[in-house]
């Protein structure tokens, strides 16, 4: 690792935390494996919301809504997150240690809640 990249990875983190606290950022946190609705919605709650918003309200104007959005493309997008087709680093960061059946219990989550900010 160079020194920038491990500053840029740094900074990353460092944001990450500042905006999510701990949870938010499965790199530290420990690999939880998303099943049922119920827990879904926590992990959004606890793991998306500091950046995308909780659930029924999009807080953050930084990013993009994706209360709503469709179960396909959520899930194919995350995907791409993860395996890095499409290089973000806080969404790479925040997804990197996902299964696909969180993956997709997480759009389901996301896809099927109404935002009455859309
Ligand atoms: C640290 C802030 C942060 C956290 C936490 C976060 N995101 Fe993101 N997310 C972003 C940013 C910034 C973007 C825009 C990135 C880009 O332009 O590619 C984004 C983009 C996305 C997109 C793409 C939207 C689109 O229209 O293409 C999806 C889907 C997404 N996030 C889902 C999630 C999910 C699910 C979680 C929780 C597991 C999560 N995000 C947690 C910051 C965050």
């Amino acid at each position: 690792m160079t020194e920038l990249t491990l500053f840029r990875t740094l900074a990353i983190y460092s944001l990450c935390l500042l905006v999510t606290g701990l949870s938010g950022c499965s790199v530290f946190g420990k690999q939880s494996s998303v099943v049922t609705p119920a827990e879904a919605e926590k992990t959004a709650y606890y793991q998306c919301g500091g950046c995308h918003g909780p659930a029924n309200v999009r807080v953050n104007f930084m990013t993009p809504n994706i209360i709503g959005q469709k179960k396909g493309y959520l899930a194919q997008t995350l995907r791409d997150y993860r395996d890095k087709k499409r290089i973000e680093p806080l969404m790479n960061g925040v997804i990197a240690n996902m299964s696909d059946q969180e993956i997709d219990s997480l759009a389901a989550y996301f896809s099927n809640t109404q935002s009455d900010n859309k």
